[in-house]
């Protein structure tokens, strides 16, 4: 019901504030139900991803009061079910991470199948297995429910991660921090949401060493007390300006974030030929000074390029001089979009895990629709570089993830507007 209409060719310039990480909200939020007192989470990104997270909880008993846009109180103590079954609890990836907070909290759980954006299987073997050496057993109910069940407490185990799945890290954090004993995981992602819950676990009075390289100890504890907690910002939605900046040949300010986790992107910048100067919450990205050129990118696990950065990359290098290769190696169908960008004139051809994107060309506004949330994003990239009018449309993908993304590219020069069709009762544009 609602296109974002962008009329390409602005150059984007000035400053944008980054919001909250939307990948470690969706699990922090979920954390709060193992918690013996009220908290006050900070800095939470206004999406939809977050809006649902917060309504799930709301239906299992807790207390959620929004304070402001970016900041909920949550009391989890009325919470007495461990049954999340309904339709919202479907509607997310991020739900899982009930699991593993339920499961920590009433050591069983009764959890729908995750949803989330479609690219690929999307597996969750390795957080069941971790549930299983912890001592729950675990089922898949008519296809569609999870269920834990164990008769006690979690035991402490030493668990082995098959893949590196920031899921699974984070899932048998929550399922292992009240747990009795000590916990190893071993071959632990190290996201930067990974080191976020586990710093709002320990404020809270956890026992979580390690969290950030690839072995996480954890000591169960038995009381987690009520804190307030900011959420770090979101790596992803500034790489995302980064990358559409450098698109459109501007220069921006980019606000409230961590260089030091923006650190593989910004390498990318640099090889393509962008200036990056790194302030202590900000970061400077001129893509004027030289005539940007081709790169290679393969997605990696964090400290590697970010695969949710890999859709917004692809839309900016059809822009550069040469030809890329990126390979994408965390999923194993992440390239959707790419079908919509040709539509837009982008000439990229996939093979396998590997897309080959021809630069310079000149893109075209066209009607497309978002695949995913960051095939969305590319999209908006491409949108504001080609010549003419570009109408994306499933723009409730890019509202998963991207708080205010019309507002705030406007606020960089950028020609895009919501259009609401007619019909629809909450007719405005913005
Ligand atoms: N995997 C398994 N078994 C498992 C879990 C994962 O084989 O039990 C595989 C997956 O199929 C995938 C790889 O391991 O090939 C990595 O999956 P991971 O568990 O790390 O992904 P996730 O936790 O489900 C989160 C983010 C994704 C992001 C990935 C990788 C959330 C809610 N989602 O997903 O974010 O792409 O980590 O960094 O945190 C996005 O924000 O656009 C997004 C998709």
């Amino acid at each position: 019901m609602e296109k974002y209409i962008i009329n390409g060719g602005k150059t984007l310039s000035g400053e944008v504030t980054i919001s909250g990480a939307k990948n470690a909200a969706v699990a922090i939020i979920p954390a709060t139900i193992l918690c013996d007192e009220p908290c006050r989470i900070e800095n939470i990104p206004n999406i939809s991803d977050v809006a649902l997270i917060a309504k799930i909880l709301q239906n299992l008993g807790a207390k959620v009061t929004r304070v402001n846009k970016s900041t909920l109180d949550i009391d989890p103590r009325p919470i007495n079910t461990f049954s999340a079954e309904d339709d919202s609890v479907r509607g997310m990836r991020a739900s899982y991470y009930l699991l593993g907070a339920l499961i920590g909290r009433f050591h069983n759980a009764r959890v729908a199948l995750p949803g989330g954006c479609n690219f690929g299987v999307r597996p969750i073997d390795q957080h069941l297995k971790g549930f299983e050496a912890l001592g729950a057993q675990c089922e898949l109910v008519k296809g569609a429910i999870v269920e834990a069940k164990s008769d006690r407490r979690m035991q402490g185990a030493s668990i082995y991660l098959d893949t590196v799945s920031v899921g699974s890290t984070m899932n048998l954090m929550l399922a292992a921090v009240k747990a009795e004993g000590q916990t190893i995981i071993e071959n632990a992602a190290k996201e930067p949401h990974i080191v976020d819950l586990a710093n709002f676990l320990n404020s809270m009075g956890a026992n979580i060493r390690g969290a950030g390289t690839d072995v996480i100890k954890i000591r169960g504890v038995d009381y987690l007390h009520g804190i307030t907690y900011s959420i770090i910002p979101d790596q992803i939605e500034a790489g995302t300006y980064m990358a559409a900046v450098a698109a459109t040949r501007g220069k921006i300010l980019v606000k409230n974030v961590t260089p030091k986790h923006l650190e593989s992107i910004t390498a990318k910048l640099k090889e393509i030929g962008c200036a990056v100067e790194e302030y202590d919450e900000a970061v400077f990205v001129d893509a004027t000074v030289r005539p940007l050129r081709r790169c290679n990118i393969k997605t990696m696990p964090h400290p590697g390029f970010p695969t949710d950065c890999q859709p917004q990359f692809v839309a900016m290098l059809t822009t550069v001089e040469g030809t890329s290769f990126v390979t994408e190696n965390v999923w194993d169908n992440r390239y959707q979009y790419v079908n919509e960008l040709l539509t837009m004139g982008a000439k990229i051809s996939v093979e396998g895990r590997v897309a080959i994107i021809d630069g310079n060309t000149a893109l075209h506004g066209a009607p497309v629709k978002a695949t995913d949330l960051r095939g969305g994003a590319a999209l908006i990239i491409a949108g504001l570089v080609a010549c003419g009018t570009t109408e994306l449309s499933s723009v409730h993908y890019v509202e998963r993830g991207y708080e205010e993304i019309v507002e705030k590219l406007r606020g960089l020069g950028a020609d895009i507007k919501k259009q609401y069709f007619p019909g629809d009762e909450t007719a405005i544009t913005a």
